[in-house]
């Protein structure tokens, strides 16, 4: 058991009207500045009593309390007194100077010790975190759209071609409009895009957001809906075409020109100059009767066959 919390029990039960009161109560523990994009709290840990609410109070002491106002010190007036073990202290954390803070629990008119932080911290020592980004592709142009995070920050961007890396551009954004253009792409190329936040007040950056890219759209579209089309017509073509020839052929020659289907006996007795012969008075017959069909009838007599 810590002494402050031994004396707080034993003092409380054996001179519950000790005057003065400020030993009976212990100071806050863990105390400790959480800060983010300059955004400062002071936390600490709660400081238990059964039955009661305990309250604490927040103070800080800048640069100028400490040398020229003999080590005064200045309350939170947000936080003094507070039930909660967290006290927002950017408002006063403003100038570029270092600054201590301490806090202290209150019961009644009973007031702990002050707890003050370890060492000094000043507004430079915030954690800056990368900005949240969104890019967009609208056609050709690259846009991007930041997260607002406040008048003091400003967004570094760079952007690249895919591939171009050793041609990265930037722009500095000082205030975030919706969607901010950032660039012309190239048809069909991929822009990378990745931004810092920064903070002129303490010159200070953040690291950089994941890199982020988006393809040209449009043209790039057009030209691939174009190249699928023409193979995809090609491949019906290469497909279909050695077919239709090959069926428009069949159907000629079925009816121009029948296989003839020789009787046995011709093939044994008669002379291969006779069979020559009677081959050729065919072929004369089919380019007659070429001539003489309609060709309506021929057209219908096609499409009997290739059905
Ligand atoms: C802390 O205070 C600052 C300055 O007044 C304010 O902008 C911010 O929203 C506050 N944060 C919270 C969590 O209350
Ligand atoms: C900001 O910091 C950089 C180094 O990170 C330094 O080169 C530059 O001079 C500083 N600018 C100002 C205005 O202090």
């Amino acid at each position: 058991m810590p002494p402050e919390l031994f004396c707080f029990i034993l003092c409380a039960l054996s001179a519950p009207d000790l005057s003065g009161g400020d030993v009976l109560l212990p100071a806050p523990q863990s105390i400790s500045i959480l800060s983010t994009n300059m955004k400062h709290f002071l936390t600490w840990s709660p400081v238990i009593v059964q039955g009661a609410t305990v309250k604490y109070s927040v103070e800080f002491q800048g640069e100028y309390e400490r040398e020229y106002a003999g080590g005064s010190w200045i309350p939170i007036s947000e936080c003094s007194p507070t039930t909660a073990t967290l006290c927002n202290v950017t408002e006063d954390i403003s100038a570029p100077v270092a600054y201590k803070l301490r806090v202290r629990a209150e019961l009644g008119a009973t007031r702990s010790p002050w707890a003050t932080t370890e060492g000094f911290f000043s507004r430079a020592m915030t954690s800056l975190t990368p900005p949240e980004l969104r890019v967009l592709a609208d056609g050709q142009h690259v846009l991007v759209q930041l997260a607002d995070m406040g008048p003091s920050f400003q967004f570094r961007v760079l952007y690249w071609r895919k591939g171009h890396e050793n041609r990265v551009q930037q722009k500095v954004l000082k205030e975030v409009s919706s969607v901010v253009h950032l660039d012309t792409m190239e048809a069909g190329a991929e822009y990378c895009v990745k931004a810092q936040t920064h903070v002129e007040a303490i010159n200070r950056s953040s690291s950089f957001s994941p890199t982020q890219c988006v393809r040209a759209q449009g043209d790039t579209s057009l030209w691939l809906l174009t190249a699928l089309l023409s193979s995809a017509a090609f491949a019906v073509a290469a497909l279909t075409l050695p077919f239709l020839t090959w069926k428009i052929s069949k159907v000629f020659q079925y009816s121009c020109c029948p296989t003839a289907v020789l009787p046995d006996t011709l093939k044994e007795t008669e002379p291969p100059t006779q069979l020559i012969l009677r081959d050729r008075e065919e072929a004369e017959q089919c380019d007659l009767m070429v001539v003489v069909m309609p060709s309506e009838e021929a057209l219908q007599l096609w499409i009997q066959k290739a059905l």
